[in-house]
């Protein structure tokens, strides 16, 4: 059986080490690479950490507008597909690379498998455009946590679904032990527990200026030091208006580290304020109170168990967020027990099971 993985983004290529070590020896797996993030730090150290194998394709589309970018990696998944001829296509998430992937098989009539199924923030982000196109166009659906589950019911989908759990769990269980060396914080000069981690790239955060400055000029008045691995996105936003070199003098503006150094930044920090899904689950699978910059959130179970706190993105309430919040209590298993690779695979090869005795009938 052969299955077409189509990965593009760091979150991706997190997701894809985890289900990739599960699907070898079992699958035939072409795994490609849209392109779409290219910098060493967004991509290659992601390969070179987490015993991910080198893409068979990477495509190169690189960024560009959502239409630019996302109708060129369709043409270009296409013509993999049609020269691979696989059984299905697996994808994961919600970006660009992942409506790409969908949209190509569907088309073809190929099944897609979607990691990552059913989130939703109910608001046209870029991000639910693609999940709930993705969702629809897909045929096994892999969700992360029981909202995940519901949101698909209300949508009328339920052939396929399978409650899993969070691949993203897996990898902090797998990766924690392995995760960067404590030389890390002292070249960075911190010390555990007395930093805050900040992560910032969602579109409508750094494409709306107003949001922007109000988050960035928030950050000195928390009166802690801040430490920002700042993604290609917001740089070229914040170096573009001029804004970079007004942060407060207890940012300290780092490049965006590897996923082993981030376990250890995520693990050490007092408190993480992030727009980031991935970095809110992590927060909350590592105990650790987080404060997220957005209006909603699709990880709602975090929020009900009082772990992550939505501040939004005015500066009076992420700076009282920042200095108050002190979540206390229990933290249910809300995504799972880090086997959802385990149980994707497994559902994967009942499924090509099925396709086989189909074809062979
Ligand atoms: C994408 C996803 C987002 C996900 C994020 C993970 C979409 C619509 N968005 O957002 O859901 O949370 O990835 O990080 O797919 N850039 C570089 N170098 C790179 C990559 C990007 O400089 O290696 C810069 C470019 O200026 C580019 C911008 O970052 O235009 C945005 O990159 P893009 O991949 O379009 O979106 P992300 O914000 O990364
Ligand atoms: N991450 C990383 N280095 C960084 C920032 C994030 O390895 O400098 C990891 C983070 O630990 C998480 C994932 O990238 O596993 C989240 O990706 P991102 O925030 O880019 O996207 P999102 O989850 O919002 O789609």
């Amino acid at each position: 059986m052969k299955i077409v993985s189509v990965v593009g983004a760091r979150p991706q290529f997190i997701k894809a080490s985890m289900l990739s070590k599960k699907l070898s020896g079992k699958f035939n797996e072409v795994l490609v690479h849209t392109g779409q993030h290219y910098d060493y730090g967004m991509s290659q150290v992601f390969f070179d950490e987490l015993e991910l194998r080198e893409p068979d394709y990477n495509l190169g589309v690189g960024s560009g507008s959502h239409g630019w970018q996302t109708g060129n990696m369709l043409i270009k998944i296409e013509e993999v597909l049609l020269k691979e001829e696989p059984d299905f296509l697996l994808i994961y998430g919600d970006t660009n690379s992942t409506i790409a992937g969908a949209l190509a098989a569907a088309k073809l009539k190929i099944p897609a498998a979607h990691v990552e199924a059913g989130l939703r923030s109910f608001t046209q982000i870029p991000e639910e455009i693609n999940r709930v196109v993705s969702d629809h166009l897909s045929t096994l659906l892999f969700c992360p946590t029981r909202t995940a589950l519901l949101n698909l019911k209300k949508e009328g989908i339920s052939n396929g679904v399978h409650w899993v759990g969070d691949v993203m769990f897996d990898s902090l269980v797998y990766f924690s032990a392995k995760a960067g060396e404590r030389g890390f914080l002292e070249k960075l000069s911190l010390k555990p527990k007395e930093y805050i981690l900040i992560t910032l790239h969602r579109e409508e955060n750094t494409d709306n200026s107003e949001r922007l400055q109000e988050i960035v000029s928030s950050l000195v008045e928390i009166e802690e030091t801040i430490v920002f691995p700042m993604h290609p996105r917001t740089l070229k936003v914040l170096t573009r208006m001029g804004w970079k070199d007004k942060i407060g003098r207890n940012v300290k503006i780092i490049e965006p580290v590897g996923y082993l150094d981030m376990i250890l930044l995520e693990k050490e920090a007092k408190m993480i304020l992030t727009d980031s899904g991935g970095v809110q689950k992590e927060a909350y699978m590592l105990g650790i109170p987080c404060v997220t910059l957005r209006e909603e959130t699709e990880w709602v179970e975090t929020v009900e168990a009082g772990w992550n706190m939505i501040a939004g993105r005015r500066g009076e309430k992420i700076i009282q967020a920042a200095k108050n919040f002190k979540p206390a209590g229990e933290r249910p298993d809300i995504f799972g027990k880090g086997n959802a690779a385990e149980k994707i695979a497994e559902v994967l090869w009942d499924y090509s099971t099925l396709i086989k005795g189909n074809k062979g009938s």
